[in-house]
């Protein structure tokens, strides 16, 4: 199978397939999600709080996601890698903005970035699309501007924060992006703005109605389990067998049990 491109997301808009999107952060997560035949790899700055124990993804680095990105591109045989540009990699400058997209691709292996905001973010979208890299846009309850949001709330409710929401989806399409995260808006909002786009929507809990979806793996899996937000479906309680498994070889170190002579040589 060749690696899913921007033609192969318009096309399943336009014939009503749904499209799949997963984050992951390293080779093995990489390797399970793409041989799931998932469309889209999310190296997403969530791994700030799944994978470096943080309390938001301010903190995370340019050099970070890049060391990220490569190990799941490394993996990724059919799956876009989209890589998620962090905090102040791309709000300073439109230089600093094309400069560090463009590393996403050239030291990271992805094929697309990802960047959070809406109508604000409509000139730096424009920029890094003129470089020939592709955008998915994120709107509704984005992460980085917590501090701005008043922490994690749902968005778009209210005739005024409805209207803002669609003037943002409609700005960052005609800005360029071809896709566009829409997170913690109520379903109605959802399904409207993927009425209203001829660019795919993903939804993380904007509805059903989304041309597709995106879940943090560790969340699915069952791996993370600081908080469960409402959109969170837990497919696997990875976290307990993996706890289980560990406190097993502990107790058979312990008592003599492991190695055993399977496991030892002759
Ligand atoms: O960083 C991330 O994983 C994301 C998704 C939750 C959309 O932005």
């Amino acid at each position: 199978m060749p690696k899913i491109t921007i033609l192969d997301l318009y096309k399943k808009k336009t014939e009503g397939k749904k499209i799949s999107m997963l984050t992951a952060y390293d080779f093995p997560f990489a390797q399970l999600v793409d041989q799931a035949g998932i469309d889209m790899i999310l190296v997403g700055d969530s791994l700030g709080m799944v994978v470096q124990g943080l309390d938001s993804t301010i903190p995370v680095t340019m050099d970070e996601m890049i060391y990220h990105t490569r190990m799941v591109s490394r993996a990724a045989k059919t799956s876009m890698v989209v890589g998620d540009m962090p905090f102040l990699s791309y709000q300073t400058s439109l230089e600093d903005a094309v400069r560090n997209a463009g590393r996403f691709l050239k030291e990271g292996g992805a094929e697309s970035v990802k960047l959070e905001g809406g109508s604000q973010m409509a000139e730096v979208i424009r920029a890094i699309v003129n470089a020939g890299i592709p955008v998915v846009a994120h709107i509704g309850l984005t992460p980085q501007y917590q501090h701005m949001l008043g922490g994690f709330k749902v968005q778009g409710k209210g005739d005024a924060a409805r209207e803002k929401l669609l003037a943002d989806a409609k700005a960052v399409q005609d800005a360029g992006a071809f896709s566009v995260v829409i997170e913690g808006v109520p379903a109605s909002l959802g399904k409207e703005i993927t009425a209203m786009l001829r660019i795919p929507t993903i939804g993380i809990g904007a509805g059903p109605s989304c041309d597709g979806q995106v879940l943090v793996i560790h969340d699915l899996l069952g791996l993370f389990d600081r908080f469960t937000p409402k959109f969170v479906k837990k497919y696997a309680k990875l976290r307990e067998q993996a706890l289980a498994a560990v406190q097993e070889y502990k107790k058979e170190v312990e008592s003599g049990t492991f190695p055993s002579d399977e496991h030892s040589f002759k």
